[in-house]
């Protein structure tokens, strides 16, 4: 049942901080703090390569993890959606990591990338929530989410399951090609354990995200801008939006606003930014400013530091926790989720079964 949420996904949305915690105990040891994944039978120090793929969010949770494996553990990623990456026949390296991620473990376009990869040699893992699926027996290796039963059909708690557990093959990834140090490795793993409680304060700032849904559930068309890491988090947001309020969302990659999307700001197209205070704050604020100089009303997903350098700037802010660099994607991504549901409540739309849509989608 609900237990007493309105919806599903309000139930499962306050289910992350759990479902991060248990995913992470899933992953790394608790007592020793050390990544305990399931055994791979090939080495991740030798691994030449990682294609990636998935659909729709798991997408977007597969974006942050390129950047992770990127920058962390020095691995070269490529990445593609599976309906694209099936028909694109690109040439691999027997032997390379073939990661797919799905909540379902059914989705046809991710099976069929699937079969792509494993005729290509690739070593198969798979990201999965539901690990006796299809994609769990095919697969060489399975790291299972603990997300539980996700029933709505917009993706909630999949999602920072999936960045839970990419995190953690990021570490081990970088610690058997020694990218990582162990001294990092205690540092990111510290700072997923902070998760959950940090997530739980998220639920204190539920009046802030209202305030912003009004703002959006006025507007025809919304852009979300991030950066970096929160750049998939701002695609996140604008599908979700798009999925269960039916308005009209798009994402860019901040710095892309001035060669194209800037020409739709006005006073009527509402500004999301996902904007925690790391290395590229400053390049977001100057993408921001540009906006707010063109009549764009901006609202902020942000943290103190953050919101000292935007007052003045953003219309409205939600203001979150501060969280080491690394995590900050799995932190910012709930509060963006809980602004698509706000706004869908506002708009009246059946939040858990939206139209056209269906949970698992084994249709090519
Ligand atoms: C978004 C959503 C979809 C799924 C996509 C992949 O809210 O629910 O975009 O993320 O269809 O599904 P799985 O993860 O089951 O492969």
């Amino acid at each position: 049942g609900k237990d007493g949420y309105r919806h599903y996904m309000e139930k499962e949305l306050h289910e992350h901080p759990v479902v991060i915690g248990q995913t992470l105990q899933r992953v790394i040891d608790p007592v020793s703090k050390a990544v305990a994944l399931p055994k791979f039978d090939f080495s991740l120090a030798e691994v030449p390569r990682v294609t990636m793929t998935a659909c729709g969010s798991a997408y977007y949770a597969a974006l942050v993890g390129r950047y992770w494996l990127e920058a962390e553990a020095r691995v070269p990623v490529d990445i593609d959606v599976a309906s694209e990456l099936r028909y694109r026949a690109p040439p691999l390296t027997p032997g390379g990591m073939g990661l797919l991620i799905s909540q379902s473990g059914e989705t046809a376009d991710t099976l069929a990338a699937l079969r792509l990869l494993r005729r290509s040699d690739q070593r198969i893992v798979s990201i999965l929530n539901v690990e006796t699926s299809t994609m769990g027996r095919d697969s060489d290796v399975t790291l299972g989410m603990v997300a539980g039963p996700e029933i709505s059909v917009a993706s909630t708690k999949a999602f920072t399951a999936q960045l839970s557990v990419l995190a953690a093959l990021t570490i081990a990834m970088g610690q058997a090609r020694g990218t990582i140090e162990a001294s990092r490795a205690q540092q990111m793993v510290s700072s997923l354990f902070d998760l959950p409680s940090r997530a739980a304060e998220v639920f204190q700032r539920v009046a802030d995200i209202q305030a912003m849904a009004v703002i959006v559930a006025a507007a025809r068309d919304v852009l979300y801008l991030g950066r970096g890491v929160c750049f998939p988090i701002a695609l996140e947001g604008a599908l979700k939006l798009k999925e269960i309020s039916y308005i009209h969302a798009e994402a860019y990659a901040a710095g892309e606003m001035k060669h194209g999307p800037i020409s739709l700001i006005d006073k009527d197209v509402p500004i999301v930014v996902i904007a925690p205070s790391t290395i590229l704050f400053d390049k977001t604020l100057s993408n921001i400013q540009e906006a707010k100089a063109r009549g764009g009303r901006i609202l902020a997903f942000t943290d103190e530091k953050g919101a000292a350098r935007l007052s003045g700037i953003a219309e409205q802010m939600v203001v979150l926790p501060d969280v080491d660099a690394f995590v900050a994607p799995i932190l910012f991504t709930i509060p963006v989720q809980i602004l698509a549901y706000e706004v869908a409540l506002l708009k009246g739309t059946d939040v858990d079964q939206p139209r056209n849509l269906a949970k698992s989608v084994t249709v090519e």
